[in-house]
């Protein structure tokens, strides 16, 4: 309890967070987001009294608020406005928009007014590429931003108008699914996926997964049933589900539509996951943009242990007890792969784990866990509905079933669409109408960047494997300014915990940049071509070996939207080291001609 003398409101509604997450320090994370509520930001009091609460060194629960971009050890404003900043919502003019509505409210991007009413800056991509500009606003979604929507943004701002009370327009999430195939197109009664496992027992079920040759839709496209085997046979019986909702791949959303329309399907695949491997606990981790869809969540959940369907005793089997329990992020993209997701389960720092071992043995808290993505999850429904056979015989040998595809960028239907595995990338683009195509961007920034000759390979595993990002780049694009955005995204999102990825994104943003200004040179490419090797050998994660992917494809593929840049042929360095020796040279009161670069006897003639 406070013992304070005097204890204010928010030390009680402090308390009442601490209760409500049973003061358990996996639940940290879970409480930095609540308490932040109180303030809009965490005041060091506020950590300080969570650490010793939790009994957990104060460097720790800072260590874990400095981690994450939605929490802030700062006061921020008090309206703070984040615009997505994907390249696709960039050529919707994105940047445009946040400038004038910046302006209009007299504060600079990335600051704090002075008033400390608001804030407006740029996040990584918030999942709505087929609707925006979007923005978040104290962490609801604005979606088809204009200019004129902007000013009203700004003029609402401006009277303090409490952001439940601004147009429900604004915030209007439309799923946009253009094309239903097996899943899309499936009505299913909540119970009846796991009334046909049931009846087939735990064996007949994970024999019929085999069959299905189902892998994993977020992104490695591991097989399921072997994941799911695993995790059975690993000898500690305390075993997890974790659905992945993380979903922050630039240009990513068919998730999040999943989630709004179909989470039915999803929660009954982590209880088909929790019947084969013995779970009895499940967590669904989702991102912190998405928490809008909170509620909703939760009352699917409340509506399925109404019907028996969580809980004890599901569906009427003795001793099947298991239960799902939703675990907010908080802005950092490394979450999504699936051993910093554990860490941030957790209530961690979101730094990938080393692996072996794997979380099938080791998983949360050490136990034998299955992670599996969104979409996996819900197509185990399918599988467990129609058999797996039935569900083997679409796609392709290595790639059964159908892809849900995010469609954004240059065409006149972006959207979510189904297509069983096989499609070429070409039927794709003529289904939501794009035209004059220079390129796609399969697989968001860490996937692959595709030229028109290659528009007949196929989406599937073996040939181009995707989580679901397909980013469309008309003849007008500059597949150049492309890739900058992603070599940003990746320096921005790298968790800093390996040097290599680290430094190296840091500095293949340098490169981009000088290139974008004009100095770069021929050298600069060779660079770049070295920080490739560099980080696809040495990072620890695959955010850090995929964030030259995007570089080196434009590079292979566009190369003359990088020679139209190259300023000069010799080379020019990548920053002013001159400069950068400046507070050397005070430091030692020395700033005679001798002490600058120019005039060592090396760099004279
Ligand atoms: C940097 C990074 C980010 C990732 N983000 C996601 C994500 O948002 N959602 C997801 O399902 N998998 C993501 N993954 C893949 C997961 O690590 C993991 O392979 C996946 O959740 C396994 O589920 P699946 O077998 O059903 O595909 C990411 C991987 C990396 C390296
Ligand atoms: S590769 Fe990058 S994101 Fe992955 S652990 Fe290293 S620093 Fe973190």
């Amino acid at each position: 309890m406070v013992t304070d003398a005097v204890v204010t409101d928010a030390d009680l509604a402090l308390e009442s967070i601490l209760d409500r997450y049973g003061r358990w320090p996996t639940h940290l994370l879970q409480m930095l987001i609540a308490a932040q509520e109180l303030d809009g930001w965490l005041p060091p009091a506020r950590i300080t009294r969570l650490a010793t609460a939790l009994g957990l060194p104060r460097a720790r629960v800072e260590g874990v608020a400095g981690f994450y971009s939605f929490l802030y050890l700062r006061p921020v404003g008090r309206y703070r406005v984040l615009f997505s900043d994907n390249i696709i919502e960039r050529m919707q003019g994105s940047q445009a928009l946040m400038a004038a509505l910046a302006a209009r409210l007299w504060v600079e991007p990335g600051k704090v007014s002075e008033d400390g009413l608001v804030s407006v800056d740029t996040t990584s991509c918030i999942g709505m590429g087929d609707q925006g500009p979007a923005a978040l606003v104290n962490g609801q979604p604005l979606t088809r931003l204009t200019r004129e929507r902007v000013e009203a943004i700004g003029d609402l701002i401006r009277c303090g108008v409490p952001v439940a009370d601004w147009p429900e327009e604004f915030f209007r999430v439309d799923d946009g699914v253009c094309r239903r195939d097996g899943l899309l197109g499936l009505a299913m009664a909540p119970g009846a996926a796991l009334t046909a496992a049931l009846a087939r027992g735990r064996e007949g079920w994970l024999a019929e997964l085999e069959a299905s040759r189902l892998r994993g839709r977020g992104g490695a496209g591991f097989t399921t049933a072997v994941k799911w085997l695993a995790c059975r046979d690993a000898p500690d019986p305390h075993k997890v589900v974790v659905c992945n909702a993380d979903e922050g791949e630039p240009g990513t959303f068919k998730d999040r539509v999943l989630l709004a329309s179909r989470a039915d399907l999803v929660f009954e695949g982590m209880t088909l996951a929790a019947w084969a491997t013995g779970a009895r606990e499940g967590f669904l981790y989702l991102r912190g943009e998405y928490r809008y869809l909170l509620p909703h969540l939760e009352a699917v959940l409340a509506g399925r242990r109404a019907a028996g369907l969580l809980g004890a005793d599901i569906a009427g089997q003795a001793g099947f007890d298991f239960d799902i329990e939703i675990h907010l992020g908080a802005g950092a993209y490394v979450c999504g792969e699936e051993s910093a997701l554990l860490e941030s389960l957790e209530g961690k720092r979101g730094t990938p784990r080393i692996r072996p071992p794997f979380p099938v043995t080791h998983g949360y808290l050490g136990r034998p866990t299955v992670v599996n993505n969104v979409e996996t999850l819900a197509k185990t429904c399918l599988v467990a509905l129609q058999g797996g056979a039935a569900f083997a015989r679409t796609g392709t040998a290595q790639s059964t079933g159908t892809k849900l595809l995010s469609i954004s960028g240059d065409c006149p239907r972006p959207g979510v669409y189904e297509f069983p595995f096989g499609v070429t990338l070409r039927q794709v683009l003529e289904a939501c109408g794009a035209e004059r195509t220079q390129a796609v961007q399969v697989g968001g920034a860490s996937g692959v960047t595709l030229a028109p000759y290659e528009f007949d390979r196929r989406i599937a595993f073996e040939d181009v494997p995707t989580a679901g990002a397909f980013m469309i780049f008309d003849d007008q694009r500059d597949m150049f300014e492309v890739a900058r955005n992603f070599v940003h995204f990746f320096a921005h999102e790298s968790c800093g915990f390996c040097t290599p990825c680290r430094v190296g994104t840091a500095l293949l943003k340098g490169y981009m940049d000088k290139l974008a200004d004009g100095h770069g040179a021929y050298r600069d490419l060779a660079e770049i071509e070295w920080l490739d090797r560099l980080l696809k050998n040495a990072s620890h994660c695959g955010l850090g070996s995929s964030a030259p992917n995007p570089v080196i494809d434009t590079l292979v593929k566009f190369r003359p939207a990088y020679e139209r840049r190259l300023g000069r042929a010799d080379f020019e360095p990548a920053f002013d080291l001159d400069g950068a020796l400046a507070r050397a040279r005070q430091m030692t009161g020395r700033d005679d001609a001798g002490a600058h670069l120019s005039n060592a006897p090396e760099a004279q003639p």
